[in-house]
């Protein structure tokens, strides 16, 4: 018999433990059936207590026979992954292949399902629009209750979305935008509210930043998602620094999350440590709270029943998966989710491209002079070393950023599907293959930056008031 000090079931994860529990139950179930010896059945149950009291430090649920945990799936980021994993959490990405993230494995890690064509043409036929580039290409690959969304809709019941950014800079890069044009895409289509988080609170809590900076970073970052053309009166935006402070029922809704969630799930979840300030620890509680519609009840009217779409990268995700979890116990539906792949870094798909690696970044900011430079500069190339090389074996486009960032912002699915040719077969040269990357961003940046200038104070101010939106609940 196991000795329970010794046994390592404490460092093991959720579903292990749930696993753990229920072969441990049926194991005291034989030996009594068996009519075993006493001690050799006292010992079994003890073990079969020390398991499950594991399994609720573990997941604060207690242990039921056939409910295995859910969200709490488990996700092997740690040190002790195989070297070949590929490492995810909202503030590292990083993996040894240059074709970047194997995103089909991270689906199965972290327990999401596959956006597929099936839900993809439903998507299609429900909304009577072309599905958006980044769901044909996959570029955003993945769900959780996508389908319970859809049958909402279908069935005339509300539900809105809501997504964020953590305002740790006065510029965003272009991979933020993926988000903000998806979301602006699902807004449209659905015709729903929005409501954006801007967690100042964290940055400052993270980064060596003063709340003021942080809060300074929040209006400019505001600007810029104005800039992505939502409407103001469908969408509300808020720095948690205001409305934390003016808003009784986000805060309950903190609290809830708070109670429900124990320092030790943050750990597994986050990588939290003992030597994080309290502030980290209790932050993902508010992440979390706006996923839940009485958070807002100038919008709502005070509705409990109004589900939440989330779209985001995936690095996001262990906000989302904690608060599917907390979800049903304080008595909430859990919050849908759409998640996007990463836009890689200019070095190469290794790691996301992020404004804390100003080198790894192109800005909403850059001059068209600037992003020339950058792209000739530093986006890594899929081609060959010579001319002659290449015009006789080709280029990957696989591995190749140029080609990468066109997947996302060329919105013309022949002409992608041209360059993608010429380049492979070695007609297309790196340097040509840049410059239409170049001439792909300049313009694009060039009216982000037009639309930007026209965003006023008095605008930011609009869209953070706290508000009734265009729709009746
Ligand atoms: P932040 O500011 O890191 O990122 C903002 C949004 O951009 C996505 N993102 C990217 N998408 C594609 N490629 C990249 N290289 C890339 N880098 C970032 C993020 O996934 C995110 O969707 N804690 C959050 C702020 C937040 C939030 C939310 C985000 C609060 N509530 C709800 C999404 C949904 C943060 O710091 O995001």
């Amino acid at each position: 018999m196991a000795d329970i000090q010794n046994s390592s079931f404490c460092s093991c994860n959720p579903l292990e433990l749930f696993e753990q529990v229920t072969a441990q139950g049926e194991k005291v179930r034989s030996l009594k059936a068996e009519k075993a010896p006493k001690d050799e059945i006292e010992a079994a149950v003890k073990l079969l207590l020390s398991l499950k009291l594991s399994y609720k430090t573990s997941t604060g649920q207690e242990y039921k026979a056939g409910s295995p945990p859910t969200d709490f799936t488990p996700v092997s980021n740690g040190p002790g992954d195989a070297q070949d994993e590929d490492f995810v959490d909202p503030w590292t990405v990083q993996t040894s292949n240059a074709k970047g993230v194997d995103y089909d494995k991270l689906i199965v890690r972290f327990g999401s399902s596959k956006i597929d064509k099936d839900l993809i043409n439903r998507i299609e036929r429900v909304t009577g629009q072309k599905p958006h580039h980044f769901l044909r290409r996959g570029i955003f690959f993945s769900h959780r209750d996508m389908h319970q969304i859809l049958d909402a809709y279908e069935n005339k019941k509300p539900f809105y979305l809501y997504t964020g950014r953590g305002p740790s800079s006065e510029a965003l890069h272009v991979g933020h935008l993926i988000p903000f044009i998806f979301t602006k895409w699902l807004q449209e289509v659905f015709n729903v509210p929005l409501v954006i988080q801007l967690t100042d609170d964290e940055k400052y809590l993270w980064k060596d930043l003063t709340i003021e900076k942080a809060y300074q970073y929040t209006i400019e970052n505001v600007k810029d998602i104005i800039a992505c053309g939502f409407d103001v009166n469908k969408t509300f935006i808020f720095s948690d620094l205001d409305y934390l402070g003016s808003s009784p029922e986000f805060y309950k809704n903190i609290i809830k999350v708070q109670k429900h969630v124990t320092f030790n799930q943050v750990k597994g979840i986050f990588g939290f440590t003992d030597s994080d300030c309290i502030g980290k620890i209790s932050f993902p509680a508010i992440q979390a709270a706006p996923s839940f519609c009485t958070s807002f009840p100038q919008i709502f009217n005070n509705r409990k029943d109004v589900q939440c779409l989330i779209p985001c990268a995936i690095d996001q995700d262990p906000y989302f998966r904690m608060t599917r979890d907390v979800a049903p116990r304080i008595g909430y539906a859990k919050p849908a989710l759409m998640h996007s792949v990463f836009f890689p870094a200019l070095q190469g798909a290794q790691t996301k491209m992020s404004a804390s690696d100003p080198n790894s970044s192109i800005f909403l900011t850059d001059t068209p002079k600037q992003i020339k430079t950058k792209i000739n500069k530093h986006a890594f190339s899929g081609g060959k070393d010579t001319v002659e090389e290449h015009r006789k074996y080709g280029g990957n486009c696989d591995v190749d950023v140029s080609y990468m960032y066109l997947t996302f912002f060329l919105e013309d699915d022949d002409k992608l599907e041209q360059i993608k040719q010429a380049y492979t077969s070695g007609a297309l040269l790196t340097g040509e293959l840049k410059k239409a990357l170049i001439e792909t961003l300049q313009p694009l940046i060039a009216t982000h930056q037009q639309r930007r200038k026209q965003v006023t104070s008095e605008m930011v101010k609009e869209f953070m008031t706290p508000r009734k939106l265009a729709f009746d609940y």
